[in-house]
């Protein structure tokens, strides 16, 4: 088992290693052998996927009396929760009219999920479910149901491993694995992805979490969110950035310390389009000097005026931002970036973690200039 295994942008260290795993199931195999030995009937195993396809391979293993598989997904909630079960069976492939199903999950916290599909899986017309679990949160159960086989039972505590991801990712590892809230925050790495509107601090920014495991922080990403959201901030940032002029940096410097703060176990972060004055920026070093952090260093992209149009034109064909639409807003936000977001280079070259970058060129060789500076830095 590894000491300590980055995924996506988050460190987890060893919680459960495969070998306890393994004697869990042996017990709970044996628990469900004995309970259908001499069942009347093929019992259907129900694998609910993706988490539990690990789980189901091992437990079927272990299981000495007739039984079929099948799988399903569920899907997400729609609409309003009040009026009752709203998500579906997705992908069953065997009927399950009459028949006794064993459902396989991987984990079960509130509940509401093994809840629902119990009640979806009787509407179905099935004759009896029962609910085997990898594992249960006890803490966090808030259910009725009872949970006929529970192979193990573990603390309130975000996981990955053996079939569980964080973000899709992760699933693969054979061991259980925990988020690591004690990694010391000073290891943490805080880049600043810089340049004028369209420069490609989006574009590299994705690059750059996939190759050094970041987090991205975006907070023209974020006020759309808030604007997609309606929320009266949203509301009051819409007005600004519909006109190419930038919200008030009480407003983003809130957003900032929020996502340093929800973040455990984050490797480190790449803010784009933060800090865009210099008093952002000492906001920025005062938050992360609290936090026992500091910006280790500003990638910045430049590239020329008339690239700006030309990129933030061609992006209006794909995408659909209002500050993109018309040819003033976009000069707006260049004379913006020329008055209020340049300085911050001086303020940076002063404290010397500014790392400038020509940002012509196609995707790849930006990321590849990219690459060369994060390289003093891993
Ligand atoms: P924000 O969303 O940050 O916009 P921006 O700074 O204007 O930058 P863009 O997102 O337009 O460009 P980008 O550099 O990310 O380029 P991209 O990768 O998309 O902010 C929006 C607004 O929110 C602000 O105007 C302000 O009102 C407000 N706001 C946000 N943060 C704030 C803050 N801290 N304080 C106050 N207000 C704030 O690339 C652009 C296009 O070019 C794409 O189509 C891309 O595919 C293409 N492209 C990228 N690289 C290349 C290349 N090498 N060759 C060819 N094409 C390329
Ligand atoms: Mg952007």
């Amino acid at each position: 088992m590894e000491n300590r295994i980055l995924v996506k942008d988050r460190y987890f260290v060893p919680y459960i290693p495969y070998e306890r795993l393994e004697q869990a199931i042996d017990a709970v195999a044996e628990r469900i052998n004995h309970d259908f030995k001499n069942f009347n009937g093929t019992p259907i195993i129900l694998c609910v996927l993706n988490g539990s396809i690990l789980f189901t391979g091992e437990l079927m293993k272990r299981l000495n009396f007739p039984c079929e598989f099948s799988s399903i997904r569920l899907s997400s909630y729609e609409g309003t929760l009040s009026t009752g079960v709203t998500r579906k069976v997705l992908g069953l492939t065997s009927s399950i009219k009459g028949r006794t199903v064993i459902v396989v999950e991987d984990i079960v916290d509130t509940g509401k999920t093994i809840t629902d599909l119990h009640a979806l899986l009787l509407d179905a017309g099935a004759a009896d479910v029962k609910i085997c679990t990898m594992l249960l949160k006890p803490e966090v159960y808030k259910k009725e149901l009872k949970l006929d086989y529970v192979a193990m039972e573990i603390e309130n505590r975000f996981i990955v491993g053996f079939g569980l991801d964080y973000d899709q990712l992760g699933r693969n590892y054979k061991d259980i694995y925990i988020l690591d809230t004690n990694t010391p925050r000073t290891m943490r790495k805080h880049f600043l992805i810089f340049g004028p509107p369209g420069a490609g601090k989006g574009t590299q920014a994705a690059l750059m979490i996939e190759r050094f495991g970041l987090r991205h922080v975006s907070t023209g990403d974020l006020l759309r969110r808030e604007i997609a959201n309606g929320t009266p901030l949203g509301q009051q940032a819409k007005t600004l950035i519909d006109q190419g002029l930038l919200v008030p940096d009480e407003v983003v410097e809130g957003m900032i310390a929020s996502e340093l703060d929800a973040n455990p176990g984050v490797k480190g972060f790449i803010f784009d389009g933060f800090p865009r004055t210099t008093a952002q920026a000492e906001h920025l070093d005062r938050i992360l000097a609290d936090r026992d952090g500091k910006v280790d260093a500003v990638v910045s992209l430049m590239i020329p005026d008339e690239t700006v149009f030309e990129r933030i034109r061609h992006r209006a064909e794909v995408e659909n931002r209002v500050d993109d639409t018309k040819p003033e807003i976009i000069q707006n936000r260049i004379d913006t970036y020329h008055a209020k977001t340049e300085p911050v280079i001086s303020y940076y070259k002063g404290k010397g973690c500014y790392r400038e970058i020509d940002g012509l060129g196609t995707i790849d060789e930006v990321f590849d200039k990219i690459c060369a500076v994060m390289k003093d830095y891993e």
